[in-house]
């Protein structure tokens, strides 16, 4: 995390000099101000992780700026200095939403001990999101980054992965957190209907509009508006969008005046949206100005050790309200931790669930795991397809498989080889059979092949 800023507030000259020598000892960026007028012209400019203040000061007291901090930007956290015997200040301004307060003299590992717990409250996410994987540290370490900014981020992964619990994270943990978080999923209304959704309307601009009516980006003012499968988002309306994240205005539907919002757009999307700009699907112009912060969302198979966390987790989750003990025989718990979660931490939810309601004796078996994952992992991890009631091409299926195996091995032919569960030379044979051409033909050294 990077250095943690401090603003010490203080009217005597002195004090403000100790706290900034103790404090910037410990290798803290810190600012001093000399009343709470100045300290709020600090914090109008810039943020700062914390502030410092004494409680009796001339001019506006130490509650006074608590309750103009808390009112500015509720992620500062305050703590307060007093003088010996004006506790009950110091509790008030505890039900006020300050951190904690401490008594003077204070001591200086004292007072090092409270900011020190109060910051690490900023590092603690404030939802559960289950992971102790590296590359999920990554995801929260990004979450708490973009929090603090207006910017409009982009939230990228398979289905599944925990897009939208992470777009409320970025709200939780943002100064907006007190205000509204409105979902919208493009993907569920039709265009039409939604731009009236997104944007209002006024009565009388269609059939069916028989009141003024306000739209999301106003509902969500002062809030997070979450546009959930963006990809799905039809191309007129993507300029609209654009727009209004540009302009931060918007204009109702039948309406002529615009309306200023002051919304944090957060979207999410289990799409391309890079190649769908190739296909002319998605404006480019509205893709890179969400591409400015992307969060990539790794999908299960990549984090395995975030599994049983995860499985544990859920189990709890799902026996929160019963006096349920549930274990799980060490067959179905394998099952469990090998399979390779095409549809990511949902599915292991459902699986779990799914599995607590079936169970006799609080114990979970392999017979209480869903179909799909057992055959995985009965035929010794080769994937299994559910033949499609109309029937399939089998050529096309067989093509489609060597030719998403060439792309991920980079058309490495021993590689996808392995993949297929193929020997060399059948692979070589197949692909000439469809003419599926190498793009480095002949870099692939046949003496790397374990036949
Ligand atoms: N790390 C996690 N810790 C706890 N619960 C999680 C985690 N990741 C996902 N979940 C849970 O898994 C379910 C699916 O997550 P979510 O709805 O956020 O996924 P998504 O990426 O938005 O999926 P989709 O693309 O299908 O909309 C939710 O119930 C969510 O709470
Ligand atoms: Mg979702």
């Amino acid at each position: 995390m990077s250095r943690k800023s401090i603003l010490v507030v203080d009217d005597e000259k002195s004090q403000r000099e100790i706290l900034e020598m103790i404090l910037s000892g410990e290798g803290y960026d810190v600012t001093t101000a000399s009343s709470g007028e100045a300290a709020m012209k600090f914090v109008e400019k810039r943020h700062f992780d914390l502030v410092l203040t004494d409680l009796k000061m001339t001019g506006m007291s130490g509650l006074d700026l608590l309750k103009e901090l808390t009112d500015y930007d509720k992620s500062i956290i305050v703590v307060l200095l007093t003088a010996h015997g004006s506790v009950d200040s110091a509790v008030d301004a505890l039900r006020l939403g300050a951190f904690d307060y401490l008594q003077k003299p204070y001591d200086s590992e004292k007072l090092l001990d409270t900011i020190s717990r109060a910051l690490q409250k900023l590092d603690t996410l404030d939802v559960e999101i289950i992971s102790e994987s590296a590359e999920m540290d990554k995801v929260k370490k990004m979450i708490l980054k973009v929090a603090k900014s207006n910017s409009t981020v982009l939230i990228r992964g398979e289905s599944g992965t925990g897009k939208e619990l992470i777009a409320r994270a970025i709200h939780k943990n943002s100064p907006r957190s007190n205000n509204i978080f409105q979902a919208v999923n493009c993907a569920a209304i039709n265009e039409n209907l939604l731009e009236s959704e997104l944007f209002g309307h006024e009565k009388g601009s269609f059939t069916g509009a028989v009141a003024d009516k306000k739209g999301l980006f106003e509902i969500a003012d002062g809030g997070t508006l979450f546009l959930d499968e963006i990809g799905e988002l039809d191309i007129s309306l993507q300029a609209k969008i654009l727009r209004a994240l540009q302009e931060k205005q918007i204009r109702r539907v039948g309406g002529t005046k615009e309306i200023e919002v002051d919304v944090r757009v957060v979207t999410a999307t289990n799409r391309d949206l890079l190649k769908m700009t190739e296909d002319g699907r998605f404006r480019e112009d509205l893709y890179y100005r969400l591409n400015v912060l992307a969060i990539d969302v790794p999908p299960l198979r990549d984090r395995a050790t975030d599994v049983p966390l995860l499985m544990n987790y859920f189990i709890r989750k799902h026996t929160r309200n019963t006096k349920r003990e549930i274990k799980i025989e060490k067959d179905a718990e394998k099952v469990l931790l090998e399979y390779g979660y095409p549809g990511n931490v949902r599915q292991l939810e459902s699986a779990v669930e799914r599995a607590i309601l079936l169970c006799e004796n609080d114990t979970i078996t392999r017979e209480d795991l869903p179909p799909e994952m057992l055959q995985q992992n009965g035929t010794g991890g080769s994937e299994v397809f559910k033949l499609p009631p109309g029937g399939v091409n089998f050529e096309d299926v067989e093509k489609s498989l060597i030719t998403q195996a060439m792309e991920r091995t980079d058309n490495n032919i021993t590689r996808s080889a392995k993949l297929l569960g193929l020997t060399f030379r059948t692979l070589q044979y197949r692909l000439e059979k469809y003419g599926i051409k190498r793009e480095s033909d002949g870099s692939d050294n046949e003496s790397d092949e374990d036949e």
